[in-house]
């Protein structure tokens, strides 16, 4: 089969620009490569050789089918379960402090959530630190709808699995008979807190109701110029309630930005 040309400058600046206008995601110079890998492989997919051709198809595409196609094939998809473990820690603290102050609604925005293993870190966390968790619920949401599919069916290799503590795989998942490579499901107890949707971080208001005790928005604004990231920030405070929380990657910098917000320690915000 035939493979995709060269990207030049010109349409590379093209894509780009669509690119932020749908996601708010900014490409620099430096990632032509990577576009030109990533868009490269739909349009294989596709059977299409020129990318300016491919642009114009992505345009023209009034269903916004290939626009999702698009920003799936460029979007960084990396997550695993209980990463950046010290915030699961603290939200676990947090979740039994309120119920032992009387709180028995629990409701926690999980805003970029990929393949599913963050919602479902959440929901195992909350699981675990609240006596009655019936109340607890996640909203898990990320612009990809591959993503959110993948989430939705909540089955995960074993290579997967390494960072889920062995109690809790035996309690959460059930290993799938005879799948190949081995298979972990999520039990449908935890898929029962969670909903999954699609959301667009780049184009507040959100359809959310609040309020909300914590918003974990987490290596996603890297992607983001700062007239999106402080749009964003603006919105999660409103959704927030009086001492609710904000979690973001520990590699994001947001300083400047967080004025409403009270730094609690490294990556951890609250409403005051
Ligand atoms: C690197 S993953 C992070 C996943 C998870 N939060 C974590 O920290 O492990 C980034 C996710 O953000 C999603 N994303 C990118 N742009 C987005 C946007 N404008 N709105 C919502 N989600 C977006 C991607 O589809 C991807 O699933």
């Amino acid at each position: 089969m035939t493979e995709p040309g060269t990207l030049d400058k010109k349409t590379f600046h093209k894509f780009a620009q669509l690119i932020y206008e749908k996601c708010g995601i900014t490409l620099g110079e430096k990632k032509e490569a990577l576009v030109q890998a990533r868009v490269g492989k739909r349009m294989r997919a596709l059977g299409l050789t020129d990318f300016e051709a491919y642009f114009q198809q992505v345009e023209k595409d009034d269903s916004g089918e290939e626009v999702t196609a698009l920003l799936d094939a460029i979007s960084t998809n990396v997550t695993h379960f209980f990463r950046e473990p010290r915030h699961f820690e603290l939200l676990g603290q947090l979740v039994k402090e309120w119920e032992a102050k009387g709180q028995t609604r629990f409701r926690v925005w999980c805003a970029a959530s990929s393949t599913g293993e963050e919602p479902y870190s959440l929901a195992i966390t909350l699981n675990e630190h609240l006596s009655d968790a019936r109340d607890a619920k996640i909203l898990a949401t990320d612009i990809s709808t591959r993503v959110l599919e993948k989430a939705r069916q909540g089955v995960y290799e074993e290579r997967h699995m390494e960072s889920v503590p062995r109690t809790y795989q035996t309690k959460y998942f059930r290993k799938e008979l005879h799948a190949e490579p081995v298979r972990y499901r999520v039990d449908p107890s935890l898929q029962k807190m969670v909903t999954f949707g699609r959301v667009n971080l780049s184009t507040p208001p959100f359809p959310l109701k609040g309020p909300l005790d914590v918003v974990f928005c987490r290596n996603v604004m890297i992607y983001f110029d700062n007239k999106v990231r402080s749009r964003l920030l603006d919105n999660f405070f409103s959704l927030l309630r009086p001492k609710g929380y904000l979690m973001v990657g520990h590699a994001e910098s947001l300083s400047g930005m967080l004025s409403q917000f009270k730094s609690v320690e490294p990556s951890v915000y609250i409403k005051p």
